[in-house]
Formats: structure tokens, C-alpha cells, sequence
């Protein structure tokens, strides 16, 4: 795996002024490189201040927004209206504010089930990283310059949880997933897709993570119990962005 970094920060009003800086930053690079930029948000609620803060005039003026491509990293199997859709959630925060073209929102259509929708979804990354069959490539222009990703208190991310088979997926690059606990089925990316990507950046906030974050980063290796821990990009850049609550149990560095 390429590097891991782990960056401090104050607070999550911080973080989220950090991830924008790096969003802005790699937008630049991968559009000068390779002509777009092709980002998988994250859902959950830690994004959402991102999201707005990339809507505001102080960064949404200083990227190219017709030339991003946004998709998702996951999406629970309701309409694009429902409460719990990350769509409906970056909608409202980031995609209404902003002008990125319809043709570039490449969302996933959790309200056609839970099949239909990881197969249409698949398709539709292929052909967005022209790899028909087979693996993701892992160059640029036929991966994700960046994956965002935030982690559950379970250890989970995307919708990547505990005990489930699509921790070890080594071929499909979008699986569903039916967690016990709801009862909405999910989709998700699956690691063959995101340890390709260019740059993954963990988005983790709040002292209810603090003793996941320490076994996920400091504690042995057990990807079925902490499926944060299978995300190891294998030629891009790890970083985990972290504030002091949720940075509170993991070792001095
Ligand atoms: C989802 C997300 C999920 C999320 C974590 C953290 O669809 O819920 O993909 O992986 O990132 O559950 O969520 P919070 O940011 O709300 O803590």
C-alpha cells in the first residue's frame, strides 16, 4: 500500500475546511492531468458540513464543476427523495447550490432494487473508466481521483460492515449488501474499486468514534470485524482526516 497519513484536526469544522482545501486541490490536478475530476462521495452525516462548505462561495468558485463527475460511494435502496438517501443528502447540501451538469451526476438508482441498481451502477462506472471487464486499471483517468469515506462506530464505511462477504470481494466492483440491524437493502463499492482510486480520504469526527479509530488504526488487522481496515489503496494515497474528539485513543505519532 502507498502512504497512510493521518492528519489532526481541531475540530470538525476544521476537518471539513481540510477536506474542501484537498477537494479543491485534487480537482485542479486530476482535471490539468487527465481533463475531469471523478470523485465518490460519502454519505452519513460527517460529509454534510463538507458538502455545504464546497457550496459556498470560497470554494464552489474555485472548482471546475463541469467538469466533476460525482457518484457515490454507497446508497441505501430508497428513492432519490427519501430521507435516508445519501443522494437526497448531497443533494440538498452541494448539488442544488452548485453548477455540475445532470450528465455528471452518476448517482445510484437505489429505488429500482437492490440488483437492478448495483448492476446499472457497475456498468455505469465501466464505462465512465472504459474497463469493460475485469479489474479497475488504477491509472488515471480509468479510477477515482478521490473516494470519501466516513466510518461507522461499528468500524463499518461505505456500506462495507462487519461479517459481511463484500469485505473480501475480489472481483465485482459493486455489490448489495442487507444490514441486520435495517431494513433497507444498500449498495456499495466494494474494495476492488476503492484501493484503485487515486486518493480515499477517511472523514471521521466526534468522540463516539474515538475507541473504533484506535483499533482501526493502532489495533491488529481483522477486516471482518473492522471493515475500515480493508481499504489500502494500492498505488493511490490513504489519508484519514480526524478531529481531537475522534483522535482521542490513538497513539501518540
Ligand atoms: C452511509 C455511509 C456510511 C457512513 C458512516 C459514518 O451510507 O451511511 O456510507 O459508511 O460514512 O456510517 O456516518 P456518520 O458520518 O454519520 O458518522
Amino acid at each position: 500500500m502507498a502512504e497512510r497519513q493521518i492528519i489532526s484536526c481541531r475540530d470538525s469544522t476544521d476537518l471539513s475546511e481540510r477536506a474542501a482545501e484537498e477537494f479543491v486541490r485534487l480537482a485542479r490536478q486530476a482535471i490539468q492531468l487527465a481533463g475531469r475530476f471523478t470523485v465518490a462521495l460519502s454519505g452519513g452525516s460527517t460529509p454534510k458540513a463538507l458538502y455545504t462548505l464546497l457550496a459556498a462561495p470560497g470554494f464552489a468558485q474555485r472548482i471546475s464543476w463541469n467538469r466533476t463527475h460525482l457518484f457515490w460511494g454507497d446508497e441505501r435502496c430508497v428513492p432519490p427523495g427519501d430521507p435516508a438517501s445519501n443522494y437526497r443528502l448531497a443533494r440538498e447540501s452541494l448539488l442544488d447550490h452548485v453548477p455540475v451538469p445532470s450528465a455528471n451526476l452518476h448517482r445510484i438508482r437505489g429505488e429500482d432494487g437492490p440488483a437492478a441498481a448495483a448492476a446499472a451502477y457497475e456498468r455505469e462506472l465501466r464505462q465512465a473508466f472504459a474497463t469493460p471487464d475485469g479489474l479497475p486499471r488504477g491509472a488515471p483517468g480509468s479510477r477515482f481521483d478521490l473516494v470519501l469515506l466516513g466510518m461507522g462506530d461499528n468500524g463499518h464505511t461505505a456500506s462495507l460492515f462487519p461479517g459481511m462477504t463484500a469485505v473480501h470481494e475480489r472481483g465485482r466492483w459493486v455489490v448489495v449488501q442487507q444490514v441486520a440491524a435495517e431494513p433497507m437493502w444498500r449498495v456499495t463499492l466494494t474494495p476492488v474499486v476503492i484501493n484503485t482510486a487515486g486518493e480515499v480520504v477517511f472523514l471521521v469526527s466526534g468522540r463516539e468514534k474515538a475507541a473504533t479509530l484506535g483499533r482501526v488504526l493502532d489495533g491488529p488487522h481483522q477486516p471482518d470485524s473492522l471493515p475500515a481496515q480493508v481499504v489500502a489503496p494500492r498505488s493511490g494515497r490513504l489519508r484519514w482526516l480526524v478531529d481531537a474528539a475522534a483522535a482521542a485513543d490513538l497513539r501518540r505519532r
